[in-house]
């Protein structure tokens, strides 16, 4: 089952209707990227992730085009980087992201990483300016814990939809999770598959096995489950089809328990950064 045959459920988020699944594209570079972005979209998938800093844009946008997909259709996220949000400097970050992508505006533009060098009240201030100017039609947060995600509310005009954090079974994120569902917002899990390693899990295929899935499949389905957003990358066609076969079955409670007692203290994949390492 792909995608097509099944479209893709969306999540609610403060007047978002977010895809709960998307395509990652961290590292996926030039033609490569543009044939995975396509193949996703003709597939079924609606989401697209990327950012200024995987300097892939402008293959993320060739891909787009050439799928055929109404660009109404498509929710295009990306993300500003930390060297861009001085207030004089994020507008025109955003103007560059969306000339590269080859749109008029983005569904999403989030902060990528939070930045203390700079005064939150004032990038949030930028980020809500270029939402009114039309450049993004929802903003949100990536990498903010627990107390960043209030912080960032208390200096918002604007809604924030989404929190994009690291999230798989390997790590616990409930205590941002509940800050996300506190405020109305989606949270989105990047690394879902823990960067492939959810792919060789025992557990996971041993549960896999039982509904006739994929470890990396229920990996997946144990986040959407829980109304995570999820956006595995692949640069292989056939993983994008099995990335996507996760709406026609459901985890048990059982499974789900099981599944939870994988997290471990410790397990974050992407360090974290500019000195936050204090992360809930
Ligand atoms: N906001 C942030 O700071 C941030 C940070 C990191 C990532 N992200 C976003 O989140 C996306 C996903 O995270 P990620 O790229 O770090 O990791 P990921 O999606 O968890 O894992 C990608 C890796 O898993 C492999 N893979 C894909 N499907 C598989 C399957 N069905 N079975 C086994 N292995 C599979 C891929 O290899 P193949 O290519 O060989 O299939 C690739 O090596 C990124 O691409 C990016 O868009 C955001």
């Amino acid at each position: 089952m792909s995608a097509k045959t099944n479209p893709v459920p969306a999540v609610s988020a403060q007047g978002a209707r977010i895809p709960l699944l998307g395509l990652g594209t961290w590292d996926l570079r030039g033609r490569v990227c543009a044939d995975m972005v396509e193949a996703a979209l003709r597939l079924g998938y609606r989401l697209i992730d990327t950012a200024e800093m995987y300097d892939n844009e402008r293959f993320v946008g060739e891909g787009l085009r050439a799928s055929g997909v109404k660009r109404d259709d498509v929710f295009l996220t990306t993300k500003i980087w930390p060297s861009h949000f001085a207030a004089d400097d994020l507008p025109g970050a955003a103007r560059d992201c969306l000339k590269r992508l080859g749109v008029s505006e983005v569904d999403l533009l989030l902060l990528h990483w939070p930045n203390p060098q700079i005064p939150l009240p004032e990038t949030i201030g930028a980020l809500c300016k270029v939402k009114r100017d039309g450049l993004a039609r929802h903003i949100g947060v990536s990498n903010f814990n627990t107390a960043l995600i209030e912080a960032a509310w208390k200096a918002t005009s604007e809604p924030l939809v989404c929190d994009q954090v690291e999230c798989h079974p390997y790590l616990d994120q409930s205590k941002v999770m509940a800050a996300c569902r506190r405020h109305g917002m989606a949270m989105t899990a990047y690394s879902p598959i823990a960067q492939g390693k959810a792919g060789g899990d025992k557990v996971l295929a041993r549960i896999g096995a039982a509904h006739n899935k994929t470890a990396a499949q229920i990996c997946l389905r144990f986040l959407v489950e829980q109304n995570i957003v999820v956006i595995p990358r692949t640069s292989k066609a056939a993983r994008l089809s099995e990335n996507a076969a996760i709406f026609d079955f459901s985890l048990s409670d059982g499974e789900m328990a099981e599944i939870s007692a994988l997290s471990r203290a410790g397990r974050r994949l992407i360090p974290a950064g500019f000195g936050r390492p204090d992360w809930d």
